[in-house]
């Protein structure tokens, strides 16, 4: 029998915990589960490629049935062909989550025939973002409850 496999994609500036919420509960509905952490490299991000995965690694280090690899930037549709996945597992804070995340869905399924598979979040995340995340913090807030250790201390000395 071949094997489940999903890639949970996304940026991960930082991997924060509605995103760990979500992979975990991929893990349930597939053997295995590639974080596919993706680089526009013409964007400026705040942690670079090799450090949100470096991060995303050590923070799901305790998760099993999980990988985490460079997506770069090319098609998220073609990576998941690449690498044998025929689904793309993504979470859905809100509408505006999905009006986004729909068109890009169907493109998915049109190339690849990659199916999409939408996880509501978990209550306590759905106002959750990295962007938030990072204003929140260079602003003095507090973002413990959101973030991993790692993460936290990263942003703590790099502020
Ligand atoms: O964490 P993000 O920034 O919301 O992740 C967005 C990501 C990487 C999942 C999305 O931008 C993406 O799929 N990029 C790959 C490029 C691609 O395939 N574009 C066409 C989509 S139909």
């Amino acid at each position: 029998m071949s094997m489940r496999r999903a890639v949970c994609p996304g940026s991960f500036d930082p991997i924060h915990k509605g995103h760990i919420e979500i992979i975990a509960r991929a893990t349930a509905l597939f053997d295995e589960v590639i974080v596919a952490v993706s680089t526009n490299y013409a964007k400026k991000y705040r942690f670079d490629e090799d450090e949100r995965i470096g991060i995303a690694r050590q923070t799901l280090s305790s998760l099993a049935g999980i990988t985490v690899q460079p997506m770069g930037d090319g098609l998220l549709a073609e990576y998941c062909r690449e690498v044998g996945a025929n689904a793309i597992v993504k979470g859905l804070r809100n509408a505006t989550d999905y009006q986004y995340e729909a068109p890009m869905a169907a493109m998915n399924r049109h190339l690849t025939g990659v199916e999409t598979v939408f996880l509501l979040a978990d209550n306590q995340y759905t106002h959750v973002s990295s962007t938030l995340i990072k204003e929140v913090h260079s602003l003095g807030g507090d973002i413990a409850d959101y973030v991993p250790r790692a993460v936290l201390s990263r942003l703590n000395s790099s502020r």
